[in-house]
C-alpha cells in the first residue's frame, strides 16, 4: 500500500490545498503607470487543511482565520457548493507576512485548491483562479489577479495591466535568496510617494519608469535564454532606479550592499519598497547556500529555486 492510500484512510475526509507565495522580480511601481513587470513563485507557501470539525465546539472551526479570512472562506465555499460547517479548516503557513510576499494571494488560491478537492471538482488552473479571486475580492477589493496567478505556483509571469499574466517558460532554473528587512512596508504609502514625485516632476519621473519597463522587457529575454549573469545586471540597474524613485530605505539599501558583497549576482528590494524585502540572485543552488551563510541573517533569508515546473505554465 503506498503512502497516499494510507494517508486517505487515516484521514477519510480531509482536503489540502496548497498556494505560492510570490516576489517581484522586476517592474514594482513602473507597472502602476502601464510598464510590465516580472512575479514569480516561492516554494514557500500556505497549506490550507479540511478535516473533521471539532465535535462540541463548531465556533472553533475556522478558529485559523481572522474575521476578513473567515468572510472570505465562507463565500467560496458557497461558490464552489461547500457547507462550510462540514469541515474544521487549518493553515499552515511558512511565509512572512507583512513582508510583501504575497500571503493573502497564497491563502486564497490553497483555500480555492482544498474546497474544490471537497466539492469533488478537478483542479483546472482557471477554475482554481475564479474561486481564489472570491476570496481575493474580500480581502483587497478590485484585486488585478496577478498574485493569484503566481500562487498557483507555474513559474513566472510577464504582466501588464489590462492584458492576461503571460508565462515566461525558464531557460534555466533560477536561484533567489530572499532577505526580510523585519520592518512592514505599506505599499499604498509607496505607491503614493511615487505618485507625488511625477506630479512634482512628470518627464524625469517617467523617464525613470520607462527605463524599468524596458529592464523588465529585456529580463524577459534573459529567463528565457536562461542568462543569470544579464540578468543580475538587470535587477542592479532596477534596484538603482527605485532608489531614484525614492522607495527605497537605509534598511534595504544596506541589505542590497550586503547580498552583493557576498557575491550575489544581482539584488533589488521587491514590492513596494519602504522595507519589507530584498531578492538577490545567485548563480546555482550551492552559490544561493554560500550567500546566505556569508549574510548569516538565520531565519530572516531563504531561498527559491524559481523554475516552470513540469506541464507548467498557468
Ligand atoms: O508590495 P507588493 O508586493 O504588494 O507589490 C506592490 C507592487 C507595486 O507596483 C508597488 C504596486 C502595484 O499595485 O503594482
Amino acid at each position: 500500500m503506498d503512502r497516499r492510500s494510507w494517508y486517505i484512510i487515516i484521514h477519510p475526509m480531509r482536503f489540502t490545498g496548497k498556494g505560492h507565495g510570490k516576489v517581484i522580480l522586476m517592474g514594482e511601481h513602473a507597472v502602476v503607470y502601464g510598464e510590465p513587470a516580472i512575479g514569480m513563485h516561492l516554494e514557500r507557501g500556505i497549506t490550507v487543511s479540511l478535516g473533521v470539525p471539532s465535535r462540541g465546539s463548531p465556533g472553533k472551526n475556522l478558529a485559523h482565520l481572522d474575521d476578513r479570512g473567515r468572510e472570505a472562506f465562507v463565500a467560496a465555499a458557497r461558490a464552489v457548493g461547500v457547507d462550510p460547517a462540514r469541515f474544521r479548516l487549518t493553515v499552515a503557513s511558512r511565509l512572512p507576512v507583512g513582508q510583501g510576499l504575497g500571503s493573502s494571494a497564497a491563502l486564497s488560491v490553497a483555500a480555492s485548491r482544498a474546497l474544490l478537492r471537497a466539492a469533488g471538482e478537478t483542479l483546472d488552473d482557471a477554475r482554481v483562479l475564479d474561486v481564489a479571486q472570491v476570496l481575493e475580492k474580500v480581502f483587497h477589493g478590485t484585486p488585478s489577479g496577478i498574485d493569484a496567478t503566481i500562487a498557483l505556483g507555474k513559474g513566472p509571469v510577464f504582466y501588464r495591466k489590462g492584458a492576461p499574466p503571460e508565462p515566461i517558460l525558464v531557460g534555466a532554473p533560477i536561484p533567489v535568496v530572499v532577505l526580510l528587512s523585519g520592518t512592514s512596508p505599506s505599499t499604498k504609502a509607496m505607491v503614493e510617494r511615487v505618485r507625488r514625485r511625477r506630479e512634482g516632476d512628470g518627464p524625469g519621473t517617467d523617464r525613470i519608469l520607462g527605463e524599468i519597463g524596458a529592464l523588465v522587457t529585456e529580463a524577459r529575454e534573459l529567463i528565457r535564454a536562461g542568462s543569470l549573469e544579464g540578468l543580475g545586471r538587470a535587477m542592479d540597474e532596477n534596484h538603482r532606479l527605485l532608489e531614484r524613485l525614492g522607495v527605497s530605505t537605509d534598511g534595504l539599501e544596506s541589505l542590497v550592499a550586503a547580498a552583493r558583497r557576498a557575491g550575489a549576482l544581482g539584488a533589488k528590494l521587491t514590492g513596494g519598497g519602504g522595507g519589507g524585502a530584498v531578492i538577490s540572485l545567485a548563480g546555482d543552488g550551492r552559490h544561493a547556500r554560500e550567500i546566505m551563510k556569508t549574510l548569516n541573517l538565520g531565519p530572516n533569508s531563504f531561498m527559491t529555486m524559481v523554475q516552470t515546473p513540469a506541464g507548467g505554465a498557468p
